[in-house]
């Protein structure tokens, strides 16, 4: 899977060095990254140009939180090529103004026009911290995390509370992204998939709507499509 989602990219940054891409986080992507790594290392392709931007963070959180997307981006991708640091751009947990800060984080996405969308998708079939029930016309902004959510990520959070809240790139923002690649992994995604393969499109399951894009990718294992 890895592999086949690193092959896309790849083909992706060779025809546009100075592509803009969305990324996610969480274990799905990890094998991507270091995929992507070893690109960089062994066939000498330049990051250098490319604009990065991610889909979501928990707030509030400090960057160098070890559960932060920020620093999860840092220790897998952005520290191990040679991404830019005025190219990197992500939301960020320690503002003390959520809302400015998803304002413009929404206006440098639209000056930029994401290329390529890279996506997994949660349990409960939320895409970035869009929880079931978020509008399909959503942008960037400040969500509560469902419960669901907070049960199942708190196990990250040793001896710690996880944040209540998350910035997320909006649904409508994802959407106009010009490819999207969702990547999913695993027995426990397969209601989640079958919610975007043959479901109807539904703001009860956010990735439902992906099936409207015009340029999506699904990248998924066996046991995700329920094959295994
Ligand atoms: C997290 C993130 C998502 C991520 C998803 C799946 O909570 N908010 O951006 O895609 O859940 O994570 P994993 O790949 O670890 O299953």
């Amino acid at each position: 899977m890895s592999k086949i989602a690193c092959e896309i990219v790849l083909g992706d940054i060779l025809k546009k060095p100075n592509l803009v891409i969305g990324l996610p986080t969480g274990r799905t992507p990890l094998g991507l990254y270091r995929n992507l790594v070893w690109v960089y290392k062994k066939r000498k392709i330049s990051f250098s140009r490319i604009k990065f931007f991610n889909v979501d963070e928990y707030y509030p959180i400090k960057k160098r939180d070890q559960n932060s997307f920020y620093h999860y981006l840092s220790k897998n991708l952005f520290n191990k090529v040679n991404a830019t640091a005025s190219n990197i751009h992500l939301l960020n947990g320690e503002t003390k103004n959520p809302k400015r800060e998803c304002a413009d984080y929404g206006r440098k996405i639209r000056e930029n026009l994401l290329d390529l969308l890279i996506l997994g998708v949660g349990v409960n079939s939320h895409i970035g911290f869009n929880e079931p029930c978020s509008s399909f016309n959503s942008r960037t902004r400040l969500v509560e995390l469902s419960e669901e959510t907070i049960k199942r990520n708190s196990r990250f959070f040793k001896n710690k509370k996880i944040p209540p809240k998350a910035l997320t790139m909006g649904i409508k923002t994802m959407m106009s992204a010009k490819k999207i690649i969702l990547l999913a992994s695993g027995k426990e995604k397969h209601s989640a998939l079958k919610h975007l393969i043959n479901g109807s499109v539904n703001e009860k399951f956010p990735v439902s709507i992906l099936k409207r894009h015009k340029n999506l990718i699904v990248v998924a294992d066996k046991k995700a499509l329920g094959r295994g």
